[in-house]
């Protein structure tokens, strides 16, 4: 099939991530089916309205996670479907009670459609929060983080609150709920799903005005901002997690999704990051490397912990990451300084 004649679903179309890879599917020739949560945000529709090639190959659709049956339409008639909606606050007044009963349902929801309209594959954005390598019965962390590995959910890690926990359940409950409807082309069901439980994601994406979540993860450090989702505190929940913070690049994770695209076949569970690193690694490399941010102290100082990175699958497949660590950071850096989040 040509690239133009292929149409891609792409789920949270504005978002970090989200609009980056449309960029790119847009870019290599593939016609797009972008969801959004309000067409009437101009703020979010001029973004990929703006994007090379949209006028011919970009089509847009309203859809909530809190009514999951609104994706259907993006759906149809489309070859593969990348998932990275995702609800980080609770919206009132819909049949669910919390966000993670929210996404489990629109995972299910969209999966189903997936299966009912002939989808080849469905690709989750799932999260290094789901695979940590903390054991079950809270004595310590296993040798190495891979694909084996499933957040204890009973376990409440250090630095955690009701936002960061809500985050780690709606996430892992998804990607299980997503990862029952795949099935191997040999073993015949049709549906092929990989989930990618991707790392911190760092770098900028020029396309928006604002530094994203993530990235403010990566800086908090610099701007001394310890509270909130956006903060010292986040990052180091994350670090209680994972022993250490899988980190990735915004361009390394969009080409992922598009070599799990490219597959002739490709079904299951994968990791994706470039390095692992420790918060005082963070730290120490701003302040080697950008003495203009006075780094306190105690962001210096942490637990040496021995757990390694153990994931290869996606590697064996045959993907090649293209950014290492400093490029991930300073991209985060001159994202921050773009968007007036950091002033120096
Ligand atoms: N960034 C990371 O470090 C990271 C790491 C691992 C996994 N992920 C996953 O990757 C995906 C994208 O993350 P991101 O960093 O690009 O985040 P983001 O910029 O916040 O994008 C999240 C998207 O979800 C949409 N969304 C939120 N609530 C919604 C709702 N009720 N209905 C429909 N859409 C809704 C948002 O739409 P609006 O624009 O309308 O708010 C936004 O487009 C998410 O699934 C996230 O869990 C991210």
């Amino acid at each position: 099939m040509e690239k133009n004649e292929c149409r891609v679903c792409v789920t949270g179309g504005a978002g970090y991530i989200a609009s980056e890879l449309i960029r790119k599917l847009l870019d290599e020739g593939y016609t797009v089916h972008a969801t959004l949560r309000n067409l009437g945000d101009a703020s979010k529709v001029d973004i990929l309205k703006s994007l090379p090639n949209a006028n011919s190959r970009l089509l847009l659709f309203q859809a909530n996670i809190y009514n999951p049956t609104e994706f259907q339409h993006a759906i149809n008639g489309c070859q593969y479907v990348f998932h990275l909606a995702s609800p980080l606050q609770h919206t009132e007044g819909y049949q669910f009670k919390n966000t993670t009963e929210a996404a489990v349902a629109t995972a299910k929801t969209i999966a189903m459609s997936c299966v009912r309209s002939g989808v080849r594959r469905l690709i989750y954005a799932a999260s290094i929060v789901s695979a940590s390598p903390l054991k079950d019965d809270g004595s310590g962390y296993k040798d190495s983080m891979d694909e084996t590995c499933w957040t204890p959910l009973s376990l409440s890690a250090n630095f955690s609150d009701d936002h960061l926990a809500a985050y780690r359940d709606s996430k892992t409950l998804s990607e299980k709920e997503i990862l029952s409807y795949g099935s191997s082309i040999e073993e015949g069901r049709g549906l092929e799903v990989v989930t990618l439980g991707i790392g911190l994601v760092g770098g900028d994406n020029t396309l928006l005005s604002y530094t994203p979540g993530s990235v403010a993860l990566f800086i908090s450090h610099l701007v001394d901002k310890v509270y909130g989702p956006h903060g010292y505190k986040a990052l180091k929940y994350l670090e209680e997690l994972g022993g250490k913070i899988p980190i990735v690049h915004v361009n390394d994770v969009c080409d992922a999704f598009i070599f799990c695209l490219n597959q002739a076949s490709i079904n299951g569970r994968f990791l994706c990051a470039s390095s692992f690193v420790s918060s005082v690694e963070i730290a120490e490399y701003y302040q080697e490397n950008h003495p203009e941010f006075p780094i306190k102290q105690e962001y210096l100082e942490g637990t040496k912990r021995e757990v390694q990175w153990g994931s290869t699958r996606l590697m064996e497949k045959g993907f090649e990451y293209r950014c290492d660590t400093k490029m991930i950071l300073d991209d985060c850096v001159r994202c921050a300084r773009r968007t007036g989040y950091l002033q120096k």
